[in-house]
């Protein structure tokens, strides 16, 4: 188990709580240690998302992701981090059946990890669980919209709330949980408008995805935004970096150095006579 305790400069969830209509949330996933060490002083918030199933495990959606994990990957990133706030996203099935089911498995996470939050899909229904779970100690932060977890009972990955019926509803939604207790909320895959009815309903920060600059911060799953993940880059996303491309062509030099001797070469090589090597 891994050491619950606050590193220096630390973001917690209160600070991440007030940041309401204020500076715009820096937010990025991380699923591993060192590329959390990596992204560390430019964000304030990660998100060790399950989307992990999907970008790290090949997997066709999140719904096959496992509670361990999530600690596997969750205690990873807290490792490798220092001063943003680590949410750690709790899985399909490990919290919708029961509060008490919801407490015991945020509880092992947040022990297990060392993570600041936990991250949870749903709206009203999930409102009570919310409260349950905040009200004894575990900060949790929402989802609304385009929630990957519900994928069956949506019937794809589209964007949501176009429709008047569908953009109330997630309006209701998002106040429901807030007033619950969520300390944040991240709105995924909706239309400009209605990101920006949420985020004036809501008094805590909301964090878009495929939401518009009308959040009160951005999260992008890092493996697209630096051009790791080729499957399928969604139009909301920028491309900062074309990494694959370059994985692709130090692998390519490497097999050519390989094949013709060239590596390794002397300087990559044990010495019989020198004892520090
Ligand atoms: O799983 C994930 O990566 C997410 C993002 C929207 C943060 O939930």
């Amino acid at each position: 188990m891994s050491a619950v305790g606050h590193k220096k400069g630390h973001i917690t969830v209160p600070h991440i709580r007030g940041r309401k209509g204020g500076d715009p949330i820096v937010s990025l996933t991380a699923y591993s240690a060192p590329m959390a060490s990596l992204l560390d002083p430019y964000v304030d918030l990660f998100i060790v998302g399950d989307s992990v199933g999907m970008v790290f495990y090949g997997m066709d959606s999140t719904l096959g992701v496992t509670l361990e994990m999530m600690i596997g990957h969750g205690a990873a990133v807290v490792r490798g981090s220092e001063k943003p706030c680590v949410v750690v996203d709790m899985p399909f099935g490990s919290y919708q059946e029961s509060k008490s089911q919801a407490f015991r498995n945020a509880a092992k996470v947040m022990q297990s990890t060392g993570c600041d939050a936990v991250k949870l899909e749903g709206g009203m229904e999930m409102a009570g669980t919310i409260g349950f779970l905040t009200s004894r100690g575990i900060p949790v932060m929402g989802h609304v919209g385009l929630m990957p977890q519900s994928v069956n009972t949506l019937g794809g990955y589209r964007a949501r709330g176009r429709g008047h019926a569908e953009a109330k509803k997630i309006v209701n939604d998002a106040q429901m949980i807030a007033d619950a207790g969520a300390f944040s909320i991240v709105v995924e895959g909706v239309v400009e408008p209605l990101a920006k009815k949420i985020t004036n309903a809501v008094t805590v920060p909301t964090i878009g995805i495929g939401a518009s600059a009308e959040c009160d911060g951005q999260v992008l799953v890092t493996e697209d935004m630096v051009g790791l993940f080729n499957d399928f880059t969604p139009s909301f996303v920028k491309r900062y970096a074309d990494l694959g491309r370059l994985v692709e062509r130090a692998a390519e030099a490497y097999g050519k150095d390989v094949r013709a001797r060239r590596f390794p070469a002397v300087e990559h090589c044990f010495r019989v006579n020198n004892k520090n090597s």
